[in-house]
């Protein structure tokens, strides 16, 4: 039936039947703020004031997650899943309304990696970061990867449920389109595989966000061929040597490359740096960028041979040196503030605007913008095949990412009107009807769900919805009130079940 009005107390007894106590971490408990701050990555939420979960459940194992959904579908606590905390917005561990009540369901510890090195396949526990991932697939072999995000301490679980690309997209595509099956908890607290999920809820939580169908556990993945030496560069061009001209240019040839090259662009400052991952040998690489992109100046001196594995280390951690080791590092407490909003580029944003942009860019408060190339594999695979509806004519991701140290709300409102501001300035330039973002870059700017009725708003919801999913809204929303129709799972932003036709 429906969710029952919150009883923390009966919840906390139904899980004690079935959750070791020293996994269920109640509000005020000695170990409770060290387990909620464990993989929190933005200072903006751990300010005193933000609404807390009553509990933290952490899974060890599959019947830990099955008895959080059941306990709390019983006794009317929501559960959040918690893989690597990096929402953006945070909404893996905190709420936005101080009514709600909930408990998070922290996956960190499901992180084993098993890697089938002969059939290029492995399983993946949703709490393994992708440091951790990469690693496994790199110590099993020196030919197979995966592709997706840059930053390696980065949750398989959100990441995967929201797309998840990195510098093998446009040879291989999202995280979310190699991946063969997935273990998942539903609003009944059953676990239910591909075969007993059947293809709407799996296709959903390929890319239509993790909030809203259930729980995912693990992932079984393809893994992908690479060469055993892959080659890198960075370039580094200040504004006044001509850096607005290049990444001009950039906008038109970059999407268009071979799919195995990808060049993407952060500008931040007053220079524009192009990072460069390429599946194949120096030679080349000098071959394919003189003939593609003379005017960038790269030559042989500015490459590094390595294997793809140092490669994951050079983007995540800017040295190709460093221990391969450090993929495995989670990091420690939060150490920075951060906001970060995204847009898609259609056509290319005239140079005059692209120099009005070192303006912004040389603020005092200033944030940085990347830019990530699309076309390859990501413009072949169709816009339906996924819930991720950004494939053929978008060039480019151009994400504004703020972050910063300073404490206190003057600080904050600054770098937040400096990231609203330069997005406002970009509007004509981007897709626009609708004005199209990335839901792994999750942005509440673009809107806030309302509840009616006990059950999220589908009228509501599709406001900030398709610009997240555009025609693909509709469905999400379809698989929504097939599989969890009271809307159990559900934040700010979760696809709300669609309403049966009147
Ligand atoms: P977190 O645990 O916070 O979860 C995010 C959302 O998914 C929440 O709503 C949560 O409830 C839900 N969820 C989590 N686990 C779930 C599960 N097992 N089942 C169901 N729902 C679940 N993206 C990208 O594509 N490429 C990149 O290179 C990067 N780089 C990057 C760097 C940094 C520093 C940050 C902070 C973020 C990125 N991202 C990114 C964005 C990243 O992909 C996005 O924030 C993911 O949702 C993070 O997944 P986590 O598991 O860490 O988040």
């Amino acid at each position: 039936g429906g969710i029952a009005a919150g009883d923390v107390d009966a919840f906390l007894h139904c899980l004690g039947a079935a959750v070791p106590p020293r996994l269920v971490h109640t509000l005020g408990s000695p170990s409770y703020d060290a387990t909620l701050v464990s993989s929190i990555r933005n200072l903006r939420f751990v300010a005193p004031g933000t609404p807390r979960p009553l509990a933290i459940v952490e899974a060890a194992e599959a019947s830990h997650a099955q008895a959080a959904v059941r306990c709390g579908r019983r006794h009317g606590v929501r559960v959040r899943a918690r893989s690597g905390g990096h929402d953006y917005e945070g909404l893996s561990y905190l709420s936005l309304d101080r009514r709600e009540r909930f408990a998070v369901l922290d996956l960190a510890a499901l992180c084993d990696v098993r890697v089938d090195a002969e059939r290029a396949e492995a399983w993946v526990g949703s709490g393994a970061t992708l440091g951790e991932l990469y690693y496994a697939v790199g110590a099993a072999s020196g030919t197979l990867a995966f592709p997706a995000g840059v930053c390696s301490t980065v949750g398989v679980g959100g990441h995967i449920s929201g797309g998840g690309f990195g510098t093998l997209m446009r040879r291989y595509g999202l995280a979310a389109d190699n991946v063969l099956d997935a273990v998942l908890v539903d609003a009944d607290g059953r676990l239910l595989n591909r075969t007993a999920m059947g293809e709407d809820l799996f296709w959903a939580i390929r890319g239509g966000g993790g909030e809203s169908f259930g729980v995912v556990l693990s992932w079984k993945l393809r893994l992908v061929r690479v060469p055993e030496t892959v080659t890198v560069f960075t370039i580094l061009r200040p504004r006044n040597q001509s850096a607005t001209d290049l990444i001009t240019k950039w906008q038109e040839i970059s999407p268009a490359m071979p799919r195995d090259i990808i060049l993407r662009v952060v500008v931040q400052s007053q220079h524009a740096q192009f990072e460069s991952l390429f599946l194949g040998p120096c030679s080349r690489l000098v071959r394919l960028m003189r003939a593609r992109f003379p005017e960038l100046g790269m030559t042989q001196s500015d490459c590094e041979e390595i294997t793809w594995i140092q490669s994951t280390v050079y983007f995540a951690f800017y040295s190709s040196s460093k221990p391969l080791e450090l993929l495995l590092d989670r990091g420690t407490e939060p150490d920075r503030y951060i906001k970060a909003k995204s847009d898609y580029v259609q056509e290319p944003i005239p140079s005059h605007i692209w120099e009005s942009t070192w303006a912004w860019l040389e603020e005092p408060d200033a944030g940085l913008l990347i830019l990530d190339p699309y076309g390859g594999e990501m413009a072949r695979v169709s816009p339906a095949a996924t819930p991720f509806p950004h494939r053929k004519g978008n060039l480019y991701n151009l994400q504004y990412y703020s972050f910063w140290f300073e404490h206190g709300a003057q600080r904050l409102e600054k770098h937040l009107s400096w990231v609203r501001g330069l997005y406002e300035e970009m509007e004509p330039y981007v897709s626009k009807n609708p004005r199209t973002g990335y839901v792994n870059y999750r942005d509440m700017d673009l809107g806030r769900n309302e509840i009616e009725g006990n059950v999220t708003s589908y009228t509501k919801g599709r406001v900030w919805g398709e610009m997240y999913f555009k025609g693909n809204f509709e469905r999400l929303a379809a698989v929504k009130a097939m599989v969890d129709p009271h809307d159990f799972f559900r934040n700010e932003q979760s696809i709300p079940p669609l309403p049966a036709a009147k």
